[in-house]
């Protein structure tokens, strides 16, 4: 089990000690991840802007608004900086609201201005990962009853044939939906992001949903691309309050598969298990369907069994822990990403990219440290065998983050929301060092 280093030691003002023999091949992607919803401003044809409008939905009483004004010209600067920050790669998403406004209506306009982020992402010689779906659905969707609705395969292959078909040029990487456990959890068995459905049977059904949507989208993507197409899941480390107890074991165990295991065994062998579905059944087109997979990581989650917790079977008691009033991300844990890594790798076998590992630390006090220690632990995977090939931070720059507003900065770059004013902050710096020198940076100790 890999030890986390003691604080002195994963200092990243210390000196850098270089390792000849250091883990990350040459090829390795380090980059940021964003998401349109969170940088474009005016997506008003999406479910979240209508959710948004509605008093008490968002924690600071703030609305996405104009974003960080990606869609009107300011994603050409960001892509810049990041590139002059030492970055070689970014993952960022499109609006499916843009580019179908109507049922079958596609905008090539919104298609042209992927076009040119796309192509300045180029030009400066970064290598794009680009996830179709990102939460945010048309509005005309979320009508017809959002993941609930029928017929969702259809519609989301339609969107997805014809985006591949027009933007393939310039993508290295393609991404189907973002975090479908995240969503399905947070929107359809909680309140707190649209359509706030509040029931346990529409989350997995929801689930189900997006894993069918998923494999529709993965073939005929493939049909379409030559390039790696894959899935983002998001996957906590859950571990028992005390380790032994054996109520606290079935809680954590029983979150952990809830979340994690249900998702990665689903993908593997295609087969939907209970909680998932009541009576087990496989769906052959998910069995294997995807490239790669992608891994979203931010903290652990301690469970110590109690029947009334709000999560199933057990509270969360980790300390410290990063959180608001509404929001857990968990406890920092760097060495949970290896773990989660070498499961990725045993379980499914695919290469695997870090798509997004981050934490909202307004003064930017934790997250140079943050950073090293975990891109360490990408390493310490590399070096049991497991084929990680990206690590992207969330994210770029600071952006709406969802229920929690604008008031959770988890940017490496802050931003002047007035001004339009980018500010890379002491962790841009810390993060270059690491990007330019392929890792080497962080010294070699997981
Ligand atoms: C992820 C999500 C991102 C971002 C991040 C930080 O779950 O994909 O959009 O919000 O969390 O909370």
């Amino acid at each position: 089990m890999v030890q986390p280093q003691p604080e002195s030691q994963a200092d990243p003002q210390a000196d850098p000690r270089r390792t000849s023999e250091s883990p990350f091949p040459e090829d390795f992607l380090w980059g940021a991840a964003t998401a349109s919803h969170q940088v474009e401003g005016g997506n008003d044809g999406n479910d979240w802007w209508a959710w948004e409008q509605q008093p008490g939905r968002i924690r600071d009483g703030s609305v996405s608004g104009d974003g960080v004004g990606w869609w009107s010209g300011k994603a050409e600067e960001d892509l810049a900086l990041a590139a002059s920050l030492g970055q070689n790669a970014h993952r960022f998403s499109l609006e499916w609201s843009r580019i179908e406004p109507e049922p079958g209506v596609f905008d090539p306009k919104a298609i042209d201005r992927y076009r040119e982020m796309l192509a300045a992402a180029r030009e400066h010689g970064l290598t794009t990962c680009v996830t179709l779906n990102h939460f945010t659905l048309p509005r005309w969707v979320a009508k017809r009853g959002s993941w609930l609705g029928s017929g969702m395969g259809d519609l989301f292959s339609r969107y997805v044939a014809h985006t591949v078909a027009e933007l393939d040029d310039g993508v290295d990487l393609w991404v189907t939906l973002n975090e479908p456990n995240v969503l399905a959890y947070t929107a359809y068995a909680g309140h707190l992001w649209p359509p706030g459905a509040r029931s346990l049977r529409a989350c997995f059904k929801a689930m189900r949903q997006m894993l069918k949507a998923h494999a529709r989208g993965y073939h005929r993507a493939r049909e379409l691309t030559s390039k790696p197409v894959g899935l983002v899941l998001n996957m906590p480390l859950f571990e028992g309050h005390r380790p032994d107890h054996p109520h606290d074991r079935i809680a954590c165990g029983f979150q952990d598969w809830a979340f994690n295991g249900l998702l990665v065994e689903a993908l593997r062998d295609g087969r939907l298990r209970f909680p998932l579905q009541l009576i087990p059944r496989t769906l052959p087109e998910l069995a294997g369907a995807c490239d790669f997979v992608g891994l979203n990581y931010y903290g652990r989650f301690e469970v110590q069994f109690d029947l009334r917790a709000e999560t199933p079977l057990g509270r969360h008691v980790q300390q410290p822990t990063t959180r608001t009033e509404q929001t857990d991300w968990g406890q920092t844990c760097p060495r949970g990403l290896t773990e989660q890594l070498v499961r990725i790798g045993e379980r499914l076998g695919k290469p695997i990219y870090v798509t997004e590992n981050g934490l909202f630390d307004n003064s930017d006090t934790q997250r140079p440290e943050f950073l090293v220690r975990h891109v360490r632990a990408v390493g310490e995977a590399l070096r049991r065998g497991v084929d990680v090939r990206g690590y992207f931070h969330w994210s770029l720059t600071d952006n709406f983050e969802w229920a929690e507003g604008w008031s959770t900065h988890f940017g490496l770059i802050e931003v002047d929301r007035k001004s339009g004013e980018r500010r890379p902050r002491h962790s841009a710096e810390v993060y270059a060092r690491i990007c330019r020198s392929n890792g080497a940076w962080c010294g070699d100790s997981a």
